[in-house]
Parts: C-alpha cells; sequence; structure tokens
C-alpha cells in the first residue's frame, strides 16, 4: 500500500502511547468480508481520545478512514493512514414530552443491539428497524430505512465532531437535512464524526405495519394483539428469509438505491414493463423497486466468479467467498448497464466505495 510513514521519529511512541494498531487485516471489519488492510487502526473510546487521534493523524496530514460497522462498504483497496473506528456503546434514557423516551446511543453500539435494548425496556418506535447491520453512528448517515419507517421518523439529534470547524456539535432534524437513504453527514462525508445519536421513542410512538411484506408476515399470527415486539420478531422472519446474514454470505443489504422518477417518466416505463413495483412519494414523484427491474431482467440468483446477485433478492449483491471488491465492480457495471437499456434508468450503488 502508499505508505504514510517515512522518517518519523515521535511515530512508534505515539502508536504505543495512542494504542493505534499497525497493519491490520479489514476483512472481518466488513461484511463483504472483503481482503483489505488498514495502514493504521485506533478505537476512540471518548471525547479526549478521539481528539488525541485525530490531532495524531492531522499533524502528519494523514488520511482519516471512520469504519463503523463496515456493512455498507466495499473495499478495493487497503486504508492509507488512519483508520478511526468508535467505542463508545452506551445506552441511556432520558423522559421527555408526550411520555416518550429520549434514548441516547454511543455511536459505536450495535443498531441492532439498540432496537433490542430499547425493546427490552418497554419503548417501541424501533421495530421496523430490527437487524438492520452496522452501528448507530453510521445510521444517521444514510437515513437507514426499512418496512415503512426511517430514522429520521424517530430522530431528536445527534452529537458530532465537526473537523473543519474543531468542535463538538449538536445537529437537530433541519440541521442534517435527512432524505431517502441520505443527509448532509453523507453529502459532507469526511467532515462529520458522529459521536452519539439521540432518538425518540415509547409514549405514543405508532406502530407502522402496512409494508406489503410486514403486513403479510404478521397476517399469519392473527392469534395474539400486535405489539412492537411482534412487529420486530415479524421484521426478523421477513429479512431473514430474503436477506442473506453477513455472517454466512457476504454481503452490505441493498446495493443499490431505488431510484425515483417523475411522474411522466414513470407512466412511459410503466406502459412498456407490466406490473413494476413503485411506491409514490409525497412530493408527486414516484421510487421504482430497483430489485424487481434488475430481477426482471434476469440476475437474481446470478454468479460470477465468487461474486453474484442473491437468490432472493435482486438488490442484493454477495461475495460467495474470496471475492474482491473489484471483482464486484464488474458486476455492479454490468446490472447498472442492463437497467439503463431496459429502462432507461440510472441506479446509484448505496454503499461507499473505496
Ligand atoms: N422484488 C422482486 N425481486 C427481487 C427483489 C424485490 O420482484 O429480487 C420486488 C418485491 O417483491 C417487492 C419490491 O420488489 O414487491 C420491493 O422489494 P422489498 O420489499 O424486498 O424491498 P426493496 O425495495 O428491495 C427496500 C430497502 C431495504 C429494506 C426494504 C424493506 C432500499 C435500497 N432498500 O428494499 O433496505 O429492508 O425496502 O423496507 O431502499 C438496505 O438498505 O440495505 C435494505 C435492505
Amino acid at each position: 500500500m502508499d505508505s504514510v510513514t517515512e522518517s518519523d521519529p515521535t511515530l512508534e511512541s505515539d502508536l504505543e502511547r495512542l494504542n493505534v494498531q499497525r497493519d491490520v487485516p479489514l476483512a472481518t471489519r466488513n461484511t463483504f468480508g472483503f481482503e483489505a488492510r488498514a495502514e493504521f487502526l485506533a478505537t476512540a473510546t471518548d471525547d479526549a481520545s478521539l481528539i488525541a487521534l485525530l490531532e495524531f493523524a492531522e499533524d502528519r496530514q494523514w488520511p482519516v478512514f471512520i469504519l463503523g460497522g463496515g456493512s455498507n462498504l466495499v473495499l478495493t483497496r487497503d486504508i492509507p493512514g488512519l483508520t478511526l473506528c468508535l467505542g463508545d456503546t452506551r445506552i441511556q434514557y432520558a423522559d421527555a414530552p408526550g411520555k416518550r423516551v429520549h434514548v441516547t446511543a454511543g455511536a459505536g453500539c450495535g443498531w441492532h443491539a439498540l432496537v433490542v435494548d430499547t425493546l427490552a425496556h418497554g419503548h417501541a418506535g424501533l421495530e421496523n428497524l430490527s437487524l438492520i447491520p452496522g452501528t448507530v453512528g453510521a445510521a444517521p448517515v444514510q437515513n437507514i430505512g426499512a418496512y415503512g419507517v426511517e430514522l429520521v421518523d424517530r430522530f431528536v439529534s445527534l452529537r458530532a465532531w465537526h473537523r473543519p470547524s474543531r468542535q463538538f456539535m449538536t445537529l437537530g432534524p433541519d440541521d442534517c437535512a435527512f432524505a431517502y437513504r441520505d443527509s448532509r453527514l453523507k453529502r459532507e462525508r469526511g467532515d462529520w464524526i458522529v459521536v452519539s445519536l439521540t432518538l425518540a421513542v415509547g409514549g405514543d410512538t405508532p406502530l407502522v405495519t402496512d409494508y406489503a411484506s410486514l403486513a403479510a408476515q404478521l397476517a399469519k399470527h392473527q392469534d395474539g394483539a400486535i405489539t412492537a415486539r411482534t412487529v420486530s420478531d415479524a421484521v426478523i422472519a421477513v429479512r431473514q428469509s430474503r436477506l442473506p446474514d453477513p455472517a454466512v454470505i457476504g454481503n452490505a443489504g441493498s446495493f443499490f438505491h431505488n431510484p425515483i422518477v417523475k411522474a411522466e417518466t414513470f407512466a412511459e416505463i410503466a406502459r412498456e414493463h407490466n406490473g413494476i413495483v413503485s411506491y409514490a412519494m409525497p412530493d408527486g414523484r414516484i421510487k421504482l423497486a430497483a430489485g424487481w427491474m434488475i430481477d426482471r431482467l434476469g440476475y437474481r440468483g446470478t454468479r460470477r466468479g465468487a461474486v453474484g446477485v442473491h437468490q432472493e433478492q435482486a438488490l442484493v449483491l454477495v461475495n460467495h467467498g474470496g471475492g474482491s471488491g473489484e471483482e464486484l465492480l464488474v458486476l455492479v457495471r454490468e446490472i447498472q448497464g442492463a437497467v439503463k437499456d431496459a429502462y432507461g434508468v440510472s441506479l446509484t450503488v448505496e454503499p461507499l466505495i473505496v
């Protein structure tokens, strides 16, 4: 890899003082399981260690890469400079208006661990987002969403280090400019390091059960009352039936965004493609199911060497083992080209490609 370390007399003592590891394999730290290495890697456990680690890298003009759960990442090369993980996994609760509760979690907490903890405390609100891989710190960056709920629907605020102004800042919903799988944090990637996230749960937070596959799963168990816990169980069942477990088969969830088109464009596409699955957006535009489009082109279950398209969900690309990020990108371009030719629509990649 391109090394950032040439004649640096204080390097060794700084590495030891700050607990920075050298040449760290990342295959178990990205859910595709791609082989790559971090030149240096460290975990910031609190504000002070975050600032010290950033200073250490900035003094040397090293690049800094923030690594969460590695569940939305395609590694095509080694990462030069400092790879930084967030180690705060605490979860705290505080009373809020409307009998709701504000739950604040450290960026290093696993997202699903937070969902489980809120449900164990009896607070509804995050059940539709059960089993989403990744960390709490990454969740607001792409405004995670599933089965009719997005992070923005429960968002109160987040605390983040702003690298350009060198200070911690608390951002509310408007500051974050959330949109479908998007936020200001994503658009200004590199400037922000999320350290904690506060969400509103419990009280009168409504259950959301109208997403088609979730409703069908809930209907199978009509015997008892529908609670946050039964919704969570149903979401987990749907996810497990359609989405591959990264511990078993490498993947990063949905690989492409569902494209959003104007109503007129949709009318043209729908005339040619009978039965295309779509959702009306509040602004009148139409979101198309990219998985449906890719599936109809015959890609579901396709394999190209060690990488391929998941057998049960054409929006999910997989590494069957031993594949590489470069290999995957060849398949990605092929699918994007085929969808463009057939539907006239460009597919945007969801994970970060490094
Ligand atoms: N479909 C097919 N064939 C496929 C895949 C999907 O015909 O191979 C059809 C389905 O039958 C359904 C429609 O396409 O009618 C939509 O499929 P699904 O409900 O599985 O949802 P999705 O649009 O493919 C989105 C999110 C998922 C989220 C689900 C449920 C994006 C990019 N993906 O997928 O998020 O879990 O809805 O809310 O918005 C993720 O971002 O990593 C992710 C998994």
